[in-house]
């Protein structure tokens, strides 16, 4: 971790959790806590709760929960340092460093500088576009459908037709030429001094997933070569690690994103309410982009240019996109060129259609390698069936593999079982060891089920622990941390243990702190927020809470017994697997 706990659990104390959130979602007192519509899945009344007392939040519908820094992590997409930085600005906490050495203090300096040079340089085309000299520009832009809002929305601007317009406004602000040159924004001349890199365009400033302006794409207006110019890489500017786009995008709350090919659809397709669009640099796709994505969506919708060159692209990209696990779809804009013609002439209502439309991946693939084909000529035909079949063959699970098979047999009018014979021909070997493979991972899940349940018997028993903590007192000498063998529930059982020896109280908010990650920290909430229906005598209870313990106890013993050889440690704990027969808890406190 970054920051000492101290730090963070001080972060933590100093933003209310209801406060926060209620910044994000409208929330109604409601008995001990706050309800309102979960940010997180799609509901009509609300299920999402959050408590002052506990500094928790949960959802009834889909099961979020945890902490402030859980809920910005999760809403805001941050990790858990940006989410830590944010909170602890908000609570007018200035962090200590993080520990750098002295190399890598220089670098992050000499980062923030450039950062802060190319947000001047945003700010000063920004005042240009809306000055007399920028008219042109302005009028090209509102000619292009585009509105006040979005220009400002995304900062857009305008480098004037001086040679070094930009080059004397920065010197003006102090920097040096060297720290120029490393801008990329400018070349220096021994002899002719500094010159911008951009004259007389339209300018798009170009922002990381933290809404800093790491670069720039430049368009001439109207036609002229390059059409497009972009700020080289500098230490900043990474194209293949940054989208254009992606810091609105990222809080977008979409099940899906939109990736197309240029900054002028992601700006169109913004404006026509698709905040989810990004677009890659003018680069191609990188696997990069691929894991980026992929930490904030689970779905792609690809929507390249209709010409030849899109579709390429398009093939190009899908594999990288699937490789790091996204789900791909390709949107058909014809016989429009791109999404920013398609929504001029048709608008976003029809463009939502197509989205609805949108094939899989593996369709359009499919699509694609048919246009090499003809319908029409018998052996031309043939071959492409059998292409296809190669394809096909390629799915490994057999249900995924069947529906596809009709799908294309369905597209392609192809009778299934001709489609079917062939595919298995191709891939009768493949299919016979993935098989034996799948039998294999079923009888696996019958003891996956049984650990399921003792999983489930640590949960409760630390939910009802957590519910009632004099069960702390009661337990002692029976239950210890040590008997949670699920390793998330242990470390959360180890720091109540531990708070509870030290303070005779828990707070459930402090030890969420020491999870950095959303899943763990909506698996951890569920311990705290799940309400225990109690039996109606207290024998049942005592019942009931003996079962839990005896099963977490026996789950522990099996545990030792499959991770030990030694013959005396075995009778040993055979021995206390009896003993647990005689168990019994009472819940009578003196
Ligand atoms: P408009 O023609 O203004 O609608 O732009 P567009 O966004 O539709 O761009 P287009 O489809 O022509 O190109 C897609 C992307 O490729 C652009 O956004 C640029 O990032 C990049 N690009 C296009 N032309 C050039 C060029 O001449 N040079 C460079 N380096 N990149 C380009
Ligand atoms: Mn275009």
């Amino acid at each position: 971790m970054y920051y000492n706990e101290d730090i963070v659990e001080e972060v933590r104390v100093r933003n209310d959790i209801v406060d926060i959130i209620s910044g994000y979602v409208s929330l109604k007192k409601k008995g001990a806590s706050y309800f309102g519509l979960c940010p997180f899945h799609n509901e009509k009344s609300p299920s999402f709760s959050v408590s002052r007392d506990k500094q928790m939040y949960y959802c009834f519908g889909c099961g979020a929960g945890g902490n402030v820094f859980t809920f910005i992590m999760e809403y805001e997409n941050f990790t858990f340092p940006e989410t830590l930085k944010m909170l602890a600005e908000r609570a007018g906490m200035e962090l200590p460093e993080a520990e750098l050495s002295k190399e890598e203090k220089r670098a992050s300096d000499y980062k923030t500088m450039l950062r802060e040079m190319n947000r001047q340089a945003a700010n000063y085309f920004y005042l240009l576009l809306h000055s007399e000299r920028g008219k042109n520009a302005y009028d090209y832009l509102t000619d292009r459908g585009i509105t006040k809002e979005t220009i400002k929305k995304f900062g857009l601007g305008y480098a004037d037709i001086y040679s070094d317009d930009l080059y004397q406004y920065l010197k003006s602000k102090g920097y040096t030429d060297s720290q120029l040159k490393d801008s990329g924004l400018v070349t220096i001349d021994e002899k002719r001094g500094g010159s911008d890199k951009f004259w007389n365009r339209v300018m798009f400033p170009i922002l990381d997933v933290n809404s800093k302006v790491i670069g720039f794409g430049g368009r001439v207006m109207g036609d002229g070569n390059p059409k497009y110019l972009n700020s080289k890489e500098t230490a900043v500017f990474d194209k293949s690690r940054n989208l254009f786009g992606l810091h609105i995008a990222r809080t977008s709350r979409k099940p899906y994103f939109i990736v197309c090919e240029g900054y002028m659809d992601v700006i169109s397709m913004h404006q026509a309410g698709f905040i989810n669009t990004v677009a890659s640099l003018g680069t191609a796709f990188t696997p990069f982009h691929g894991t980026l994505l992929k930490r904030y969506t689970k779905e792609v919708i690809l929507s390249y240019d209709s010409d030849e060159a899109g579709t390429k692209a398009a093939l190009r990209a899908i594999p990288i996109l699937k490789e790091s696990g996204l789900v791909v779809r390709v949107l058909n804009l014809k016989p429009y060129k791109d999404p920013d013609e398609f929504i001029k002439a048709l608008g976003a209502e029809a463009l939502e259609e197509r989205i609805k439309e949108a094939i899989s991946s593996f369709m359009f693939e499919i699509a694609v390698l048919k246009q090499q084909y003809n319908e029409n000529d018998p052996e031309s035909w043939t071959m492409f069936a059998h292409e296809l079949a190669k394809k096909l063959s390629t799915i490994s699970e057999r249900l995924e593999r069947q529906n596809y098979i009709e799908a294309c047999a369905r597209t392609y009018h192809m009778g299934v079982k001709d489609l079917e014979e062939l595919v298995n021909r191709y891939g009768m070997t493949m299919y016979r060891t993935k098989e034996q493979g799948e039998n294999e991972r079923e009888k696996k899940s019958e003891k996956e089920k049984k650990d399921d349940g003792y999983r489930q018997s640590q949960r409760l028993l630390l939910t009802w622990m957590v519910n009632e903590p004099r069960l702390f007192e009661q337990l002692k000498g029976i239950i210890s941390a040590d008997d949670f063998i699920e390793p998330s529930y242990h470390s959360v059982a180890k720091m109540l243990f531990e708070e509870y020896e030290q303070e005779h109280k828990v707070t459930p908010a402090k030890i969420l702190n020491q999870f950095t990650e959303v899943e763990e920290h909506n698996q951890v909430a569920v311990i705290f927020n799940t309400t225990l229906k109690m039996a109606p005598s207290p024998e049942d209870n005592e019942k009931a809470l003996t079962d839990v313990v005896r099963r977490v106890k026996e789950y522990h013993i099996n545990y030792d017994m499959e991770h030990s050889n030694d013959i005396g440690m075995w009778q040993k704990l055979i021995k206390e697997k009896a003993e647990l027969q005689k168990l019994y808890v009472s819940l009578h406190f003196s």
